[in-house]
């Protein structure tokens, strides 16, 4: 019969027939364990292992500790058992079917944690007042619950998107698989009284019996834990962004305003500041460092490099015009503007129009000259193609140096804000896009 039948009679009957008296309750407690000895486990046949069927209800994940690789939850564990020695007949004590004896009073398996972080012990050994409940059959059921902190190896590599496998092995220590025989016939863990964790969600579990090391049985509980992404997203990751931009904005900043060097500093000390905050709710692992930490990295080094440009570029804004620009300066100013074109461009069909007028004149030269000798004509090909090619080369040289006056300090120090607009938003793109790629690839 199932044990819920066996319940409600055993509820049903006493409200029929009124005859469970005290003295016939305590006989049958003084009965059943009277010569026993409660350190010898059950069994008919002592050739035969004990049978122990184990499932786990889970209360709480209360802490997943990085550094330490801990992963600490509340929960329940039940076993049932049949103790031959724990039987009776109901009729003979006025219809009592069930019964309840402290654990410390009767045998029971003793589980341990294979990789306890905190001391050792057996599972509900702290807890001696939770009873064993007996069925007149001897069936036996014990569910101490119990806070257990259990080693499991934690990778922060993705966080905050990281997903975690934990493990909770228990096993009867020292006791081998001949002895007792640990069964389960659920898959997963009993949530039914479970309440989240606000960090951690829990995707699935398992539950599993086996042998270990060919000698003892264990029961597994695993645990598959995924992290809460969002509180770090929107604290950390979204406020090193903005500020990153922020950064950027110092290149359109006019250098004549003088606040340059104070906005970059600024900028830079509130990132470092904010560093320091965060680094609190970071896992302080380095083994494996978190990606994000890279991410944090990469903005203080923007920062700085922002800031060393400022300066730089400053100095070279204030250089006194009469200072000649040396080549390496010259060849910023023009390809900052090559990059630009659109001054380029105007310069170039102004030079294509001379150049044009001047073959004109030398064409018409060279036919007057033709009419003269077909030598000269000859002469004339050959000097208007070197002409040719020098005229090009002087118009190409005159793309580059054509408005050398134009350039100055202030023009070099403006194709610098160029570069460093370009490198820098290029720098704060492929953080986010690296931030973009974990997200997607791992939530
Ligand atoms: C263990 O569970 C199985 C399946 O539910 C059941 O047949 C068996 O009687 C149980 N054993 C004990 C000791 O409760």
């Amino acid at each position: 019969m199932p044990p819920l039948v066996f319940m409600a009679i055993a509820w049903l009957l006493p409200r029929f027939i009124q005859c469970q008296t005290q003295d016939q309750v305590e006989a049958l407690y003084n009965n059943l364990l009277n010569g026993q000895n409660k350190n010898m486990r059950p069994a008919v046949n002592h050739a035969y292992p004990t049978d122990v069927n184990v499932s786990f209800e889970l209360f709480q994940i209360l802490d997943v500790d990085e550094v330490m690789g801990k992963l600490t939850i509340s929960g329940l564990l039940k076993m049932e058992w049949y103790d031959h020695r724990m039987r009776w007949n109901p009729i003979d004590y006025g219809g009592v079917f069930t019964i309840n004896v402290p654990s410390f009073a009767t045998w029971k398996p003793d589980l341990v944690l294979t990789e306890p972080i905190d001391n050792a012990f057996a599972f509900g050994y702290m807890q001696n007042w939770v009873n064993v409940r007996y069925l007149y059959d001897g069936m036996a059921i014990f569910a101490p619950s119990e806070v257990l902190s259990s080693a499991c190896d934690i990778t922060v590599t993705y966080y905050p998107f990281d997903t975690q496998i934990c493990e909770i092995n228990l096993y009867p220590w020292g006791i081998n698989k001949h002895e007792i025989v640990l069964n389960t016939y659920t898959t997963e863990v009993s949530k039914s009284i479970f309440s989240e964790n606000a960090e951690w969600m829990l995707d699935k579990t398992e539950t599993l019996t086996g042998v270990m090391f060919d000698t003892f049985y264990f029961y597994r509980v695993v645990l598959y834990l995924k992290r809460r992404p969002t509180f770090v997203i929107v604290n950390v990751v979204l406020p090193i962004f903005f500020m990153s931009v922020l950064n950027v904005l110092v290149f359109f900043l006019p250098a004549s305003s003088g606040e340059r060097v104070s906005f970059a500093i600024t900028v830079l000390l509130a990132i470092a500041f904010f560093m320091t905050i965060v680094n609190d709710t970071l896992p302080k692992s380095s083994n494996p460092i978190p990606t994000i930490c890279y991410l944090l990295l990469g903005s203080l080094v923007l920062s700085t490099f922002i800031v060393m440009m400022t300066i730089f570029n400053l100095r070279i804004y204030h250089r006194p015009a009469e200072q000649p620009l040396s080549k390496m300066y010259l060849a910023i100013a023009f390809s900052a503007r090559r990059c630009r074109r659109r001054s380029f461009r105007c310069q170039s069909k102004r030079i294509k129009a001379d150049a044009v007028t001047e073959i004109d004149l030398s064409k018409e030269n060279a036919i007057t000259n033709r009419r003269a000798s077909d030598e000269d004509a000859i002469k004339w090909s050959s000097a208007h193609n070197n002409k040719r090619r020098a005229d090009d080369a002087t118009a190409s040289a005159y793309e580059d140096y054509a408005d050398l006056e134009d350039v100055n300090w202030k023009t070099v120090s403006e194709a610098l804000d160029s570069i460093g607009i370009v490198i820098s938003t290029v720098w704060v793109v492929s953080l986010t896009i690296a931030i973009i790629v974990m997200v997607t690839a791992y939530s």
